[in-house]
């Protein structure tokens, strides 16, 4: 079977990661528009390197949890492309080889004049996973995040769009779906394909029909889709 699966920061709640929203959440404590905007990076670049700095430092004394490790085990007898809006690498660490980063990723940097140059992209080494002002892309200007930032164009939305060609399963894992175009690939997965819903609050799920719910936190939730419905699919 070919599943796809949409993945968002309610995947990485059980490794220890705050999700954005709700009681609690990270945009509760950092103001979005000051951390997660071109225009917040251009006001005080400081702030937002240092910002990402210890999302990195917090992030690499996590682990995927349970949940991260049924994903990647599917792929022993099944296709699976992983669609996450995190840019943790907790996917990656469990044995996740297909995955598409929508928002970015922490762990890398980029050029600050040209975001999506790929070519420019690199991977912070683990010991010194810092960017601090001075740090230069190869085209001379400030490194910076490699994160989609609010405002910013999502490019990697058409590999998802097209990672849903001849989809069998289509998953859903702690995301609210409230941050587009990543909560609109929902309408992309045919009528006729089976959608699963995990997440341990309610979610509201727009023109949709015919989603299974399973309200559980990631770990139990993959187990039971596993064991209650894949398996008999
Ligand atoms: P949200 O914080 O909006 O939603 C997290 C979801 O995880 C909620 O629906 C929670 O109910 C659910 N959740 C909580 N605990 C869970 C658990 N143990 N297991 C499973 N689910 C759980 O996060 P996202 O939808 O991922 O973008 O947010 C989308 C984007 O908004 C992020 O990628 C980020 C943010 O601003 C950028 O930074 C560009």
């Amino acid at each position: 079977m070919k599943i796809v699966v949409l993945t968002g920061a309610g995947m990485s709640v059980e490794s220890g990661l705050s999700t954005f929203r709700g009681g609690g959440g990270l945009w509760d404590n950092y103001p979005v528009e000051q951390v997660a905007t071109p225009e917040g990076f251009a006001a005080n670049p400081s702030l937002v390197l240092e910002f990402y700095n210890k999302r990195r430092k917090e992030l690499q004394g996590k682990k995927p949890n349970k949940g991260h490790e049924l994903l990647a085990s599917l792929e022993k007898e099944h296709e699976v492309i992983v669609v996450t809006q995190n840019v943790d690498d907790l996917h990656e660490r469990a044995g996740s080889t297909n995955i598409i980063h929508l928002h970015g990723e922490l762990m890398k940097a980029c050029s600050s004049r040209n975001p999506n140059d790929l070519r420019q992209v690199r991977t912070l080494p683990s010991h010194s996973a810092e960017i601090i002002i001075g740090d230069k892309a190869d085209d001379g200007s400030q490194l910076r995040p490699y994160i989609v930032w609010f405002g910013e164009a999502v490019p990697l939305m058409d590999d998802a769009v097209l990672a849903l060609r001849n989809v069998d399963v289509f998953v859903i894992i702690g995301t609210s779906l409230n941050v587009y175009p990543a909560a609109g690939l929902l309408n992309y997965v045919p009528a006729k394909v089976p959608v699963f819903l995990i997440d341990p609050n309610d979610v509201e799920v727009r023109g949709v029909r015919g989603v299974t719910v399973i309200r559980k936190g990631a770990s139990d939730g993959v187990e039971e889709l596993i064991e209650k419905y894949l398996k008999h699919l």
